[in-house]
């Protein structure tokens, strides 16, 4: 089994860049499919999607744009817990048609806090795609979340945009944290 060590963690190889290029690709002909006729604007999440992203535009042959946006999620002082700002939101997505790319969905928090928010501009149609889902791990619903790579378990997985302390982010594959 191939390990590597990220700062002080040990991970073991997950998902192979082979793997997700070639579910990519899949998600890519589906969503020339769905859009055909459309110019979808692709709103990447960053900094985690910038990979992913990469990959999957290059795979669309619908007229298209590109943009990004971010979150900063801060400890907050109310008892709800974690505050999120939103930073970089694309202006007049009024009448498009916006697909968010994100590397990974865990609880759903984030995703479904991006989606509310962009409806308030009134695009045409919201859907999202998320390189990975953590089933076990959702605790919003997203009827948006349409293009999903990989339904991974509730690990922590590195690699392929995906960062442990920041570090991690140019590792080629996904790998996930090995026991203890
Ligand atoms: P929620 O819970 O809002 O979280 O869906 C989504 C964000 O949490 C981060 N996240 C991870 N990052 N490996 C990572 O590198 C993981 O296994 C992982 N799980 C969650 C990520 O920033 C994502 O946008
Ligand atoms: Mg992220």
């Amino acid at each position: 089994m191939h390990k590597i060590k990220v700062e002080d963690k040990e991970f073991e190889i997950f998902l192979e860049n082979d793997t997700l290029n070639k579910r990519i690709r899949l998600l890519g002909i589906q969503i020339n499919v769905d859009y055909e006729g459309k110019c979808p604007l692709f709103i990447g999440v960053l900094n985690g999607s910038f990979l992913f992203m990469a990959d999957l535009i290059k795979e669309i042959d619908v007229p298209c744009e590109v943009a990004f946006m971010r979150v900063a999620s801060y400890e907050g002082t109310s008892s709800s817990g974690k505050v999120k700002e939103l930073i970089g939101l694309p202006e007049n997505i009024e009448g498009r048609d916006i697909i968010i790319i994100e590397d990974i969905v865990d609880t759903g928090l984030t995703l479904s806090h991006i989606i509310k928010t962009l409806k308030e501009q009134k695009p045409a149609s919201i859907k999202a795609s998320a390189l990975l889902l953590k089933p076990s791990a959702l605790k919003h619903e997203i009827e948006e979340l349409e293009y999903v790579g990989f339904e991974i378990p509730n690990e922590f997985v590195v690699g392929y945009g995906l960062d442990y302390n920041g570090l991690g982010r140019n590792l080629t594959d996904i790998y996930r944290a090995t026991e203890g």
